[in-house]
């Protein structure tokens, strides 16, 4: 019945394909003969104390399995090695160790059957030479499916300088700061090396790719390059990332997670840019499409104003400012950033209520001025308030003058200059404001040739202009 369900065609739908599917049960399989043969050569060392010799009648099985199981993963490995995806240098080896070991089982089977007493040192030797060549077969195929570097891969440098090996890689310096970020180490080598170097290195050489450097992923595939520079539409490796998930085609294959947008926007970006090797992010995106999205990726927003610990604000400051009408809120339970908000106020704000924020300068991150009498020179103060993130303007008699101060808002995300008199100005001001996302500029005396320049200059930044 079995052996019908195998011959009949119509169920094999691709023999070659079975074959392989019967292979991959080899690294399962060979647990067997490495166990039934160091149990043989165990029980056939011990036979020679008297108190063992009961177990003497038994080694021709113990034998008689391991030599079985050798032969069963043999055939099973060289299945599996059909499939062409290893390293031919390594495969080559592993392959005749195997059939080594296979051979040398077979001898131990027969010499334990014989018993005979006068074969004793040349018995030692095969068995000892057996096991040896069984673990050497053994490492081999773990570097098969792991690849070489996996085993030492964490040992100790001085255990790797023994096996000849350089000493453990540095990890790279975790980037800090975008300034310092390279195009190729930390955003593309990071992402192949999570999603498909297990596939494709030196070992493991899947359509005949190594994704692990440059220079490899360079040289493509089976089928040639895989990127070519400055063209993502006929870069082979970008439309394999892109295809539906369950296209044949689609990488990484398998079902393993593939990229997110934000590593598949990091990949175009760097293809469209001409893929080059290295380079910093911030000087090849001169046109800041893929700032934010690297900086986000790099993990380097939580550096941002809103992770840092402050203590908690100077609370005889806060009663004092809400005493004069003005709100202060706490904004978040898990730390101690506040918001003030000169909203109902609506009148003069003098340089006393400025001292007073300027105490609460740390923890103040939003900060609302809205149709107050506010004065060009109070600017130099709100300035100093360097960890804002929102800052609202509008309604003020503001000008340029006064907004020249705000360059240090090194933080600072949203700026509402609506109903103001800032003008052309503000030109000098946008390229110091790096992480600004959004500006109201409405009813403001900004040109509108002004306005395309940013726009077309900050592909981030959202400059709302006109009734929304
Ligand atoms: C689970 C294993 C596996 C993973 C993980 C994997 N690949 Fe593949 N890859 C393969 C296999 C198998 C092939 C060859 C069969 C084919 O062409 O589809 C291949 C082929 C390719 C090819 C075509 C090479 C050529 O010249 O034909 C590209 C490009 C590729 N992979 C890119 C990637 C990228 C990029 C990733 C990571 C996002 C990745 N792969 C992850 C298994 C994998």
């Amino acid at each position: 019945m079995e052996l019908t369900l195998l011959i009949n065609p119509n169920l094999l739908d691709d023999p070659s394909d079975f074959m392989i599917f019967v292979g991959r049960f080899h690294p399962l399989i060979v647990h067997l003969p490495i166990g039934f043969l160091l149990l043989a050569s165990i029980a056939h060392f011990t036979t020679r104390w008297p108190k063992f010799y009961a177990i003497k009648p038994f080694l021709k099985y113990l034998w008689g399995l391991g030599a079985i199981s050798t032969a069963l993963a043999v055939v099973l490995g060289y299945l599996l090695s059909l499939s062409g995806d290893y390293n031919d240098n390594t495969l080559f080896w592993h392959k005749w160790s195997g059939v080594v070991v296979l051979v040398l089982a077979l001898i131990c089977y027969f010499i334990s059957k014989k018993q005979s007493e006068n074969t004793k040192p040349t018995q030692w030797f095969l068995i000892a030479l057996a096991i040896g060549t069984m673990i050497y077969t053994g490492h081999l195929g773990g570097n098969l499916t792991h690849g070489s570097t996996y085993l030492l891969e964490y040992a100790p440098n001085s255990v790797r300088s023994l096996a000849g090996l350089s000493p453990k890689k540095e990890t790279i310096p975790k980037i800090t700061v975008l300034d310092s970020a390279d195009v190729y180490l930390d955003l593309v080598a990071p992402i192949m090396d999570r999603k498909c170097v297990s596939c494709h290195n030196k070992e493991k050489k899947k359509g005949d790719l190594e994704l692990t450097t440059y220079a490899n992923m360079m040289r493509g595939g089976e089928n040639g390059e895989v990127i070519v520079p400055g063209d993502i539409e006929t870069s082979e490796l970008f439309r394999r990332i892109t295809l539906p998930e369950n296209h044949d085609d689609f990488m990484p294959s398998e079902g393993k997670r593939p990229l997110t947008t934000q590593e598949i926007a990091l990949i175009e970006w760097w293809i469209a840019s001409g893929a080059p090797a290295n380079g910093f992010v911030l000087e090849l995106d001169s046109q800041k499409i893929i700032t934010e999205t690297a900086s986000n990726y790099l993990g380097l927003d939580k550096h941002a104003v809103l992770s840092k610990k402050v203590p908690p604000a100077n609370q005889s400051s806060i009663d004092s400012l809400r005493d004069q009408g003005i709100i202060i809120n706490r904004l978040m339970k898990s730390n101690y950033f506040i918001e003030a908000n000169f909203k109902l106020s609506e009148r003069l704000i003098t340089d006393k209520e400025l001292a007073l924020l300027q105490n609460l300068k740390e923890q103040l991150i939003w900060l609302d001025l809205s149709n107050s009498e506010l004065e060009d020179e109070s600017l130099q103060k709100i300035g100093q308030f360097e960890h804002l993130i929102k800052l609202n303007l509008s309604g003020t008699a503001i000008s340029d003058k006064g907004i020249v101060h705000l360059k240090t808002l090194k933080h600072l995300e949203s700026l509402n200059l609506y109903d103001t008199d800032v003008s052309d100005g503000l030109l000098k001001l946008i390229p110091h404001l790096t992480r600004l996302k959004k500006i109201y500029l409405w009813q403001t005396k900004v040109n509108d040739s002004v306005i395309e320049g940013i726009q077309s200059e900050r592909k981030n930044l959202l400059v709302v202009y006109g009734r929304e």
